[in-house]
């Protein structure tokens, strides 16, 4: 007879929905009111980690599908002692299209998501007119998208994928606007000479 697997435990910083197939309400994610943001593909959560100690004011949820990234994530920000920033081990795209109620959102982050350079792979990017359409849905009004990526034709892709879209409204976006960490990625990428390009949609 099979062993039966053990459930696998969170880590403190982890966030497990009690049931991934229904919408979960956001309140009890951190059991507050605070303003929620959402960084899709968190990678190693520098940035995640940074804007929660910058912003105890809200809340901060990293996605994130590699289980050796979320507990990296996760512990540290056990050890900074953050109470507003979790991670979740799950697929970006289920997460905001399954998970969250409509209009619960304040702020989506997407950085330096995988480009997928071939032309046979451009359907596999994140950023399609399906995913704007839950994007639209799960935003509050008044709720914001930031985007960043190396890659100029993925940059090129976003603004005709929103134009395309339509309901979006393009915001101003540069060093001075707010405080905005780097994250693992663009450090790297900087530092091997490629220059980031960034957009910034505002929810009407
Ligand atoms: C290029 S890294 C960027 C990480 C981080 N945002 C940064 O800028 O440092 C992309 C991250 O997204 C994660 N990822 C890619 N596709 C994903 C998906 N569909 N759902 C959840 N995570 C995903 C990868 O595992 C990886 O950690």
């Amino acid at each position: 007879m099979e062993e039966a697997t053990q459930p696998r435990q969170p880590e403190p910083c982890e966030f497990m929905p009690e049931d991934y197939f229904s919408r979960l309400d956001p309140s009890s994610i951190f059991e507050n009111e605070k303003p929620l943001e959402i960084d899709l593909g968190c990678g190693d959560g520098s940035f995640l980690n940074a804007m929660a100690a910058h912003y105890p004011e809200r809340n901060f949820l990293g996605v994130e599908r590699l289980l050796g990234r979320v507990k990296k994530v996760a512990k540290k920000a056990h050890r900074a002692g953050l109470t507003n920033c979790k991670v979740l081990r799950l697929e970006s795209k289920y997460t905001i299209e399954w998970l969250f109620p409509e209009a619960s959102i304040d702020r989506l982050h997407l950085l330096c998501p995988d480009p997928w350079p071939k032309a046979k792979h451009h359907k596999r990017r994140l950023v399609q007119q399906d995913f704007l359409e839950v994007l639209f849905r799960v935003l509050k009004p008044g709720g914001e998208f930031c985007f960043k990526t190396d890659h100029p034709e993925y940059f090129e892709w976003v603004e005709e994928e929103m134009k395309t879209f339509g309901k979006f409204t393009q915001l101003e976006w540069n060093e001075d606007t707010f405080y905005y960490p780097k994250t693992d990625f663009q450090i790297q990428w900087e530092a091997e000479g490629k220059s980031m390009h960034q957009l910034r949609f505002l929810r009407p």
